[in-house]
């Protein structure tokens, strides 16, 4: 069963800029410059879903024939996405540092200063399921950078720093989730209009639900305590669900409940999800939610230290009782 309220006829219709101003309403002192960011933001999500629904008839799926800085090969919409994102972030003042997957080195737009932000984001997740009309997304962290200390590599904060995060699905239908600390809100692209409408607040996850999400396909790699818990999963009657997009596997998970992992394997010690703008964001969510997110069973992925914008970090996520399954068998397993 879902966690969430529909909306019911009788509800105020809001919109993703009108919540934005009623949160920012709350701080007397806000500038309005995260709101400028944050409706960047949603800009970028509605022109990036409508070249992924326009991908076929644009002659606009595959790859474009490069690898990009983490050695996978880039989707022409993964080319486009990033450049979407650029241009709207570009010219917004509060913008300091963009940093995205696709891009080597985070690119420096304005200097340090009050008001400041670093957007670091995924431009589009899981865009290998793009040739087959699978769901992908975007996602997206935000740091401050107002600190003359921020100035060397100020983008490498934790995860606990974030000032906001989220993440867009572009699924059956466009889903924005985000939160600014204060909860985690939904809202769906109402395509006639061309606005997103909000359809839940303050989402808590469910506490558990008999249901894993990893690439199974791995597991011959995968340090013991994973195939631990495996068998003891399947002893107990789970389900398995995986997508292979991260953002409609934690969509998922954060609606219905379960576990989502990416553990270190042969091939990526580390796992394969990177920190700053996958992990990171969606731990925000997760635990905004009231799930737990663990990088290993002793370190929240919000503490991890980062060294590099493109780091790699292991993944367990969901909901509380699902996380400690897997945290149980990786203790008795070290
Ligand atoms: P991206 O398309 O941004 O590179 O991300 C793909 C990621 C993530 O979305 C997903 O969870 C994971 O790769 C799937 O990896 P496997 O194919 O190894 O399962
Ligand atoms: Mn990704
Ligand atoms: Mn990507």
């Amino acid at each position: 069963m879902s966690n969430t309220q529909p909306l019911g006829r009788q509800d105020s219709l809001i919109t993703l800029q009108a919540h934005i101003l009623e949160q920012q309403a709350r701080f007397p002192e806000a500038s309005g410059t995260l709101s400028w960011v944050l409706s960047a933001l949603s800009i970028s999500a509605k022109i990036i879903a409508n070249s992924v629904r326009r991908a076929r008839l644009d002659d606009v799926l595959g790859s474009v024939g490069n690898e990009n800085v983490q050695g996978e090969q880039q989707q022409k919409l993964d080319v486009i996405a990033n450049e979407i994102l650029l241009r709207t972030l570009g010219k917004r003042e509060g913008v300091a540092v963009v940093a995205s997957e696709e891009n080597e080195e985070p690119v420096l737009l304005r200097s340090v200063g009050a008001g400041k932000y670093c957007v670091l984001f995924d431009p589009l997740d899981g865009s290998s399921n793009l040739d087959v009309c699978g769901g992908v997304g975007t996602i997206f962290s935000i740091l401050r950078y107002d600190n003359p200390a921020h100035s060397d590599n100020g983008w490498l904060q934790t995860g606990s720093k974030q000032v906001a995060a989220g993440y867009v699905l572009y699924g059956s239908s466009t889903v924005l989730v985000m939160t600014i600390g204060m909860g985690v809100d939904m809202f769906v692209l109402d395509p006639a209009i061309g606005a997103f409408i909000r359809v839940a607040e303050k989402l808590q996850i469910p506490s558990a639900n008999k249901s894993y999400s990893l690439n199974e396909g791995n597991r011959l790699t995968f340090p013991t305590g994973y195939n631990k818990y495996l068998d003891w999963a399947q002893a107990n009657g789970y389900s398995s669900r995986y997508v292979g997009a991260m953002v409609a596997d934690v969509h998922r998970i954060l609606l219905k409940g379960g576990v989502f992992m990416y553990p270190p394997t042969k091939k990526a010690p580390n796992g394969k999800l990177r920190l700053m703008y996958e992990a990171n964001p969606m731990a925000m969510l997760i635990e905004q939610a009231g799930g737990k997110a663990m990088a290993t069973p002793q370190q929240r992925i919000l503490d991890v230290t980062p060294t590099a914008i493109h780091q790699r970090v292991p993944v367990i996520l969901g909901s509380p009782a699902e996380v400690d399954h897997v945290l149980t068998q990786l203790n008795a397993h070290p």
